[in-house]
């Protein structure tokens, strides 16, 4: 199974400026890079929106993801409001804790999709996510928006860590299989493995931060999305740059 998981598209609305950045044109770019990697599936990671969610920037997203013609599901981040993207991308789920997150099943392989958009995984959520790894046995997927530990990036740990990380994380390094997160929302790119967790963070689609800055700094303006192979052997993963 190929995927493509693209993030932080920090799309504004038309015309507002986004830091001199046309986010716009970068999502097209990296959606069209990324359809030729023919991917079986694609995840947008969250944050879709520049600053706050706005229905008029989801359907804009949503429209471009149907024509693509290739299967997509889509989480929020921190700068997305889940109603407002439940109700354009996902009109028939219903949400608890006012959170979307839901499990994928494709081919005998399974992938959750969770809600951080709180900045937080809400108690509701805790325990289903508890139910879906307690009831797995092979090798998962999880796409979130935050990573669910720190990243070794100052100002992002700082600032913009998931609230609950460390319950979180202790969640899920009490399983012994093999579990692959995939985030966004530090804009970096980086790998974290500790015992039978590995944790890939992905660079947005917007501006990279200087992972090692504190105060904050740009890093630079090269955007990326990432290629995720997962076959028998498990998975294979690279960042493609643009
Ligand atoms: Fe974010």
């Amino acid at each position: 199974m190929r995927i493509a998981f693209i993030t932080d598209l920090h799309i504004g609305l038309e015309g507002e400026d986004t830091y001199g950045v046309d986010v716009r044109a970068n999502f097209l770019n990296a959606l069209e890079t990324a359809r030729a990697f023919n991917p079986d599936l694609m995840v947008l990671g969250g944050d879709l929106c520049y600053s706050e969610g706005d229905e008029r920037v989801y359907h804009w997203v949503k429209a471009r993801m149907d024509e693509q013609g290739i299967p997509y599901e889509v989480i929020g981040g921190n700068h997305d409001i889940t109603a407002l993207l439940a109700g354009v991308f996902y009109p028939h789920y219903t949400l608890y804790d006012n959170c979307l997150f839901f499990t994928r099943e494709i081919g005998r392989r399974k992938l959750l999709f969770l809600d951080t958009v709180a900045g937080e995984i809400s108690p509701t959520q805790m325990l289903w996510l508890e139910e879906q790894l307690a009831s797995t046995s092979g090798e998962l997927v999880v796409f979130m928006h935050h990573p669910p530990v720190l990243a070794g990036v100052p100002f992002m740990d700082q600032r913009y860590a998931l609230v609950n990380w460390q319950e979180v994380w202790r969640l899920f390094l009490a399983f012994p299989f093999p579990i692959h997160i995939f985030t966004g929302h530090y804009h970096v790119d980086k790998v974290i493995r500790r015992q039978s967790v590995t944790v890939y963070l992905t660079p947005s689609c917007f501006f990279q931060i200087d992972p090692h800055a504190e105060p904050f700094k740009v890093d630079h303006y090269r955007i990326g999305f990432r290629e995720i192979e997962w076959d028998a052997e498990g998975i294979m993963t690279t960042v493609r740059y643009l």
